[in-house]
């Protein structure tokens, strides 16, 4: 695993935005996989000013979303399909047909789930993802349990993650319960990861990822198994290191 440390959120996120634009200036039809959170925002939105100063064409690129929320209207505000479009995609010149993100609300899930891993591969895999982590160490939203899934899957988000992401809810009673996402096969496929973290509430599950035991309790774990891996870390998320 490669490690950086930069001294904050500002510089964390410019960091990724150049790693990001580096992979679209090298391959215009690259295969991004996306991730939401607050984490990545500074990043998407150093994008943005990249494509507004001309120097990023996002025409060619295709996108994979890691995961949404069960039975949440897409137009809802804390839906990812939102997020992903007011942070990112109402700014730049991608094509529609070419965003993908995890529909939480269709009829046969497991047929939609199967049928998103076999986009991710006709689109000849991921060559950069971008993942945050959740302060138990969930990627995407592959929670801490007994096993783990490889593909796209509906998952039931553990308390914490529930608890988590309430800040985001005008109460907990409606956040979500369930979420659909990649799976670790999935993600452990791209070519390239790259992992954000920034803020002491991460600094342990941190810890956990880069040198603790690969376990499926900290699913962030696998990533010591990947050939490709890039952290980059504020100087609190990596305290503990
Ligand atoms: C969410 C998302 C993850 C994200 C994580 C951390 O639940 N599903 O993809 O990485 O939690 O979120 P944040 O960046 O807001 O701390």
């Amino acid at each position: 695993m490669k490690i950086i440390v930069v001294e904050d959120y500002r510089e964390m996120s410019k960091k990724a935005a150049d790693i990001v634009a580096s992979q679209v200036i090298l391959k215009n039809d690259s295969v991004l996989g996306l991730a939401t959170g607050s984490t990545p925002e500074g990043m998407y939105s150093r994008l943005v000013e990249m494509h507004r100063e001309g120097t990023l064409d996002f025409s060619s690129i295709q996108s994979f979303n890691l995961d949404e929320y069960l039975g949440l209207d897409p137009e809802h505000s804390q839906s990812y399909h939102h997020y992903m479009h007011h942070h990112l995609f109402n700014h730049i010149n991608t094509d529609p047909n070419n965003v993908h993100i995890p529909w939480g609300q269709a009829s046969d899930m497991a047929a939609y789930c199967r049928n998103y891993d076999q986009q991710i591969a006709a689109a000849g895999g991921i060559d950069l993802q971008v993942l945050g982590i959740g302060g138990n160490g969930h990627i995407g939203f592959n929670e801490p349990d007994e096993f783990l899934s490889a593909g796209t899957h509906v998952v039931d988000l553990t308390e914490e993650t529930v608890e988590a992401n309430s800040r985001f809810f005008a109460s907990r009673d409606e956040v979500p319960k369930k979420a659909v996402t990649m799976g670790m096969g999935s993600i452990m496929k791209a070519k390239k990861i790259l992992l954000l973290a920034s803020g002491k509430g991460k600094a342990q599950a941190i810890k956990d990822t880069v040198s603790g035991n690969v376990s499926t309790r900290v699913p962030a774990s696998f990533l010591q198994l990947h050939g490709d891996v890039t952290l980059i870390l504020d100087e609190e998320a990596a305290a503990l290191l």
